[in-house]
């Protein structure tokens, strides 16, 4: 707030510390009551934590339908939004499960559709990566066809995840790629960007 930002954007995994789901639900209560008091505008995706204990309707109905991820704008740009809690099946995690590294975005010709359609340069968000220089048993089964789709597009500057605790960048065929550190090992680890 102070330092005047228009919008938060939460890359996912607030939750799966707790040993009940009740703990994990009145956690996710009172991050929203953080949220709400704050009055700044959020989204927050899901993180594989998230999916392995709630639904995503169970997750955005703790949190607030408000918080749930689309598509914005921004000083012209486009904000997208991606959920990579698919296994390679493309099946939805689901809670119960734990296989954190088949990870997947199972719909890669709706992204093609939908990065020809925006105009403006478009920024991703999403928990899990895509960065071709981070440990593979943290990226996409599929995040050397996502990364060609998005080069391919033309108009995406940046892609910002979570999911691999010590953060990383590369920039790589006119896209940067910046892995955010964990906040549960430096809960300073934001980062304040400007969309242009
Ligand atoms: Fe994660």
């Amino acid at each position: 707030m102070q330092e005047k930002c228009e919008l938060v954007i939460i890359l996912g995994d607030v939750t799966d510390t707790e040993p009940t789901r009740e703990l994990e639900a009145q956690n996710m209560r009172q991050i929203a009551q953080v949220l709400n008091a704050s009055e700044l505008e959020a989204l927050c995706v899901m993180g594989n934590h998230d999916a392995f204990v709630f639904t995503p309707d169970e997750f955005y109905g703790l949190l607030g339908e408000k918080y749930r991820p689309r598509t914005i704008q921004r000083n012209g740009a486009n904000l997208l939004f991606l959920d990579a809690c698919y296994f390679h099946t493309g099946i939805h995690y689901a809670p119960g499960d734990s296989e954190w590294t088949d990870t997947f975005y199972p719909y890669a010709d709706d992204l093609k559709n939908t990065l020809s359609a925006l105009t403006g340069d478009v920024y991703v968000f999403m928990h899990q990566n895509i960065d071709p220089e981070v440990r593979a048993d943290h990226c996409l089964c599929n995040a050397s066809q996502i990364r060609g789709i998005l080069e391919n597009a033309g108009n995406v500057k940046a892609v910002y995840q979570g999911h691999y605790h010590p953060g990383h960048e590369t920039c790589c065929n006119g896209i940067c790629y910046i892995t955010l550190p964990a906040m549960c090992q430096n809960e300073n680890a934001c980062r304040i960007i400007q969309i242009p």
